[in-house]
């Protein structure tokens, strides 16, 4: 039987629930015996829904990893960044670590020291959400796409308004945008993302969203305000031998979180979308579809990106667990 793994979270946000629920569905092979986070109503959310020991629940994570090291791994899931303090402190401690996207935020936070550090002594994982990667190459894949993408990550392009033209209706129009996005949900009864980020310190319902949206970030227009969130972004890879890559993010698209990859070898191509796989012979001209099937629970919140969200937190136990035997 596979081990029981002990993990702290760091970071009860979005990430942090979304990952710890994976105890939820698995009592047997993982439990939450930690949490830092400077929220009370988070570190009570993780205590009630956890059983977490009051001495456990902490404000911030430099405590914790100050202490004895009092579990197997370390959820990383603090805002970008709070990643690579956090990432190097947990692992000189010994701790397994899963470190949300994006390991640092700077050129020079991401130096090759950290990588060494976390990387090569430790089992590691940086989050990266891609239903068929994390299956097929786990960790590893991840962790080049990643350690290249944050470092052209400088050029932080504003949401530009295509159509600056105001109107009168335009209040009224982002008025009904803002209603469709949020508070239909609320309605539907879901409380997840992105009702969550919204209401940090409450449980969201129409009451805490309205307001929210009334006072808080969240309501206001992307393209008048100061939101600096990179819209899109495309990065071209060179890889020893040759290898090249290019990654494409773009965030308005019909397919919300939804990846898409092609790989284009000498014989032939390979392709994925949502569930399927494409094949492409070029000496036979013939195309083999594959079906990936993931088990995943519903219900958990875990379904999210596509699945990825399930896949990755259970790619990343089962490695932990393997290590304890
Ligand atoms: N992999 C993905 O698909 C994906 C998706 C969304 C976000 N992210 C990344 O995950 C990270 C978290 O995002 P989120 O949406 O959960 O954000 P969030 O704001 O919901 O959660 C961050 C949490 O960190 C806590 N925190 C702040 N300072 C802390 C400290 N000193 N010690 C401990 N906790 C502290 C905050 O109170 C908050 O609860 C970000 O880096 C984000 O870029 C990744």
């Amino acid at each position: 039987m596979s081990p029981l793994v002990r993990v702290i979270v760091v970071g009860a946000g979005c990430r942090g629930e979304i990952y710890s629920r994976y105890s939820i569905i698995h009592p047997d092979r993982v439990k939450v015996v930690g949490v830092a986070d400077p929220r009370k109503f988070a570190r009570t959310k993780f205590q009630q829904l956890y059983n977490i020991a009051e001495e456990n629940l902490y404000e911030d994570w430099r405590i914790l990893a100050e202490r004895e090291k009092c579990a197997d791994a370390v959820l990383i899931c603090t805002p970008d960044v709070l990643h690579k303090e956090p990432a190097v402190a947990f692992a000189k401690k010994g701790y397994h670590v899963l470190l949300e996207k994006p390991m640092a935020v700077s050129d020079s936070m991401a130096s090759k020291k950290i990588t060494c550090h976390v990387y090569d002594k430790w089992m590691s994982a940086i989050a990266s959400n891609c239903p068929f990667l994390s299956r097929i190459t786990k960790l590893n894949l991840s962790l080049i796409c990643f350690n290249l993408n944050y470092s052209s990550n400088n050029n932080v392009l504003k949401l530009i308004d295509k159509n600056p033209q105001k109107t009168q209706s335009s209040g009224v129009e982002n008025g009904r945008i803002i209603i469709k996005i949020y508070l239909d949900r609320v309605k539907q009864g879901r409380v997840g993302w992105p009702l969550a980020a919204l209401c940090p310190d409450t449980l969201p319902d129409i009451e805490t969203v309205s307001e929210a949206l009334r006072t808080g970030p969240y309501g206001r227009c992307v393209y008048e305000c100061d939101n600096d969130v990179c819209s899109n972004q495309i990065v071209n890879m060179e890889f020893e031998g040759g290898l090249t890559a290019a990654f494409s993010m773009v965030a308005f698209t019909e397919d919300i979180c939804k990846r898409k990859t092609t790989i284009y070898g000498s014989k032939g191509e390979l392709s994925f979308k949502n569930d399927e796989i494409r094949v492409f012979d070029f000496l036979t001209q013939k195309a083999t579809n594959y079906v990936v099937s993931v088990d995943c629970p519903k219900n958990f919140d875990l379904s999210g990106h596509r699945r990825a969200d399930y896949c990755l937190i259970d790619s990343f136990i089962s490695a932990v667990a393997v290590s304890l035997l």
